[in-house]
């Protein structure tokens, strides 16, 4: 199990550059990621996905699992240079991200 608290503090050492988490739905260079954990890849509204959708699978969702694999192994989900800004070598960093992410309220 992944320790949310923990992975607080990773996303906002080595996401937060790039992703808001704010409630306004706001994008920075990356997509808002409030809501990203469950829903489906590449669907944040009013951001302009460059890279993800030619390789991601259509209709992939946002699951622990498809979380960790992005963490683990960018480059099969995008190509540039920020493509490696995903990566988390360690797996309990991985875990700890992913349980964060998973832990947000959204306005459901
Ligand atoms: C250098 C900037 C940068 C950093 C740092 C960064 N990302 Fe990203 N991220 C992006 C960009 C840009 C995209 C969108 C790619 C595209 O347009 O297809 C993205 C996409 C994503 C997506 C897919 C979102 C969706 O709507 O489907 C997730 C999840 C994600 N990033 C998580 C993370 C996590 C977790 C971290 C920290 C470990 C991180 N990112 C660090 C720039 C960054």
């Amino acid at each position: 199990m992944g320790d949310a608290e923990r992975g607080k503090r990773l996303f906002v050492e080595r996401c937060s550059t790039c992703h808001t988490l704010s409630d306004d739905k706001r994008h920075g260079l990356g997509p808002n990621l409030r809501e990203v954990f469950g829903r489906v890849a590449c669907s944040a509204s009013g951001y302009r996905y460059t890279q993800i959708p030619s390789r991601i699978r259509q209709g992939t969702f946002w699951t622990e699992d498809v979380l960790e694999k992005l963490l683990q192994r960018p480059e099969t989900f995008m190509e540039h240079s920020w493509a490696k800004k995903h990566r988390v070598p360690t797996h309990q960093d991985r875990e700890d991200i992913v349980a964060f992410l998973k832990d947000l309220p959204t306005q459901k």
